[in-house]
């Protein structure tokens, strides 16, 4: 298993270009499902959940084509043949967004047969709301030896436009519902959507494919189904995580970077917690420079959903706090168990406690390298800047979770003069 080492102690300094966003690549590789025609994706991330996906996508019977097998960016999806419509225990364990292929089938062949996900480190996740929501559209969905077997309304199998409205504010539950309700007969109207930008990413490109989707970017979408859809060719938008955890860094070291081709606009509520921290930045259109000469100012906050802040930067943020001059509190809102970098941090020389939900930080002056172990994605980059930061070396262990959804970390971090390596 791979581990990372890093040599803490160096500031950061130089250019960072940021991929296309993960969970904007996921659904919409799933969107090519929707379709006989080729779906051309560019801006695709290089990580081992689109890899995962694209293995799923083979496995069901998508062509995938690189055009220039040297640039990985770049991809064609057809679906024109689908062998078995289905997605099993064993691909929905190693990546939960599997779960997003149950909508494209469901409204294209009328049935689906997707596992369901189990518990996942940072918490219970159920999927209910995408089961109910498919329900209401007059699917019928049966949970039968683990797996989810949907199947549209026997007289016409096509899902029928309904009006749902979830419990809470699901990301993938829009999605997966948004993808079921492009293909159906009539308008659903989907209310307490999630507003992400990634969402939005998603509800574009379905609309270049043909879909009649609006109310975009609000929590009400309004979707008049249309009897097919056809190819498209579309760009990912700009990871905002990515370039929240490259800020994060930044802001923790100290120096100078330039990130290129991200999207400003979708990191307000990252950018104004990284200007209390004391982060200096130029923001453009599509770049951020980014200054940090003293010690970072403890910042408080809550994770919610979008436009407020993301859980997804709440593990780097609490790394930055660990080293800030001052205390902080973070709450977690969204998952019930989003804190299981606070120990790793702790052994670090982090001065981190938990109440509840809630963690409360006591900022000091410097960390210790040591070992230690990642065991969520957004928690192995926050390891990863605490390990930038910490006096020494600190190591690492299971990485694969940062491979997950991170492209080429290390290496963008050893271009800005980070001390880190890859240990096999
Ligand atoms: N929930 C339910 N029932 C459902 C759906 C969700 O109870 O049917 C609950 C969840 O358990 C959670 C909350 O609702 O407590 C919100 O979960 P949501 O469905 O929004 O999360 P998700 O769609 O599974 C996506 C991202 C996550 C990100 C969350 C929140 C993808 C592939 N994943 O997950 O990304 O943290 O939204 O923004 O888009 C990551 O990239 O590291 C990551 C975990």
């Amino acid at each position: 298993m791979d581990k990372l080492l890093i040599r803490g102690g160096h500031s950061l300094h130089g250019d960072v270009y940021i991929a296309g966003a993960k969970n904007a690549a996921l659904p919409m590789m799933c969107a090519s499902l929707l379709t006989s025609e080729k779906i051309t994706l560019r801006n695709l991330p290089d990580l081992q959940d689109v890899r995962t996906m694209l293995k799923l996508l083979i496995e069901m019977g998508v062509e995938v084509h690189f055009p220039d097998p040297e640039n990985r960016t770049v991809v064609e999806l057809q679906a024109q043949h689908i062998a078995k419509a289905e997605a099993t225990y064993e691909m929905v364990k190693t990546m939960r967004a599997s779960i997003l292929v149950l909508g494209p089938l469901l409204a294209r062949f009328g049935n689906a047969r997707v596992s369901l996900p189990g518990g996942c480190a940072i918490g219970a996740r159920p999927v209910d709301q995408h089961i109910k929501g498919m329900q209401k559209m007059g699917a019928q969905m049966q949970i039968q030896h683990g797996y989810i077997q949907a199947n549209s309304p026997k007289e016409s199998n096509r899902l029928r436009g309904a009006h749902i409205l979830t419990d809470m504010i699901t990301v993938t539950g829009t999605e997966n519902l948004m993808m079921a309700a492009v293909l159906a007969e009539g308008i659903t109207y989907l209310e307490n959507a999630a507003r992400e930008p990634e969402v939005t990413d998603l509800a574009l490109l379905l609309n270049q494919m043909g879909a009649k989707i609006s109310g975009i970017d609000t929590d009400h979408l309004v979707i008049e189904g249309v009897a097919q859809l056809h190819g498209a060719d579309y760009r990912i938008i700009a990871d905002r995580i990515e370039t929240g955890t490259f800020l994060c860094a930044v802001a923790a070291t100290g120096g100078e970077i330039h990130i290129h081709d991200c999207k400003p606009e979708t990191l307000d509520a990252v950018l104004t917690k990284l200007t209390e921290a004391g982060l200096k930045m130029e923001v453009g259109k599509d770049f951020i420079k980014a200054v940090m000469k003293d010690r970072p100012k403890p910042v408080s906050f809550r994770t919610s959903e979008y436009p407020a802040f993301p859980t997804d930067m709440q593990a780097q943020f609490m790394a930055l706090n660990t080293i800030a001059l001052g205390n902080s509190r973070v709450t977690e809102t969204i998952f019930e168990n989003r804190f299981m970098h606070v120990q790793e941090m702790n052994r670090l020389g982090a001065q981190i406690g938990i109440e509840g939900n809630t963690a409360l930080i006591d900022g000091v002056e410097y960390l210790s390298g040591a070992t230690v172990m990642a065991t969520d994605l957004r928690a192995s980059a926050s390891l990863v800047i605490a390990g930038l930061v910490a006096n020494g070396e600190t190591l690492i262990d299971r990485i694969y979770h940062l491979d997950r959804g991170y492209d080429r970390m290390e290496r963008k971090l050893s271009a800005l003069g980070a001390d880190i390596t890859r240990v096999k």
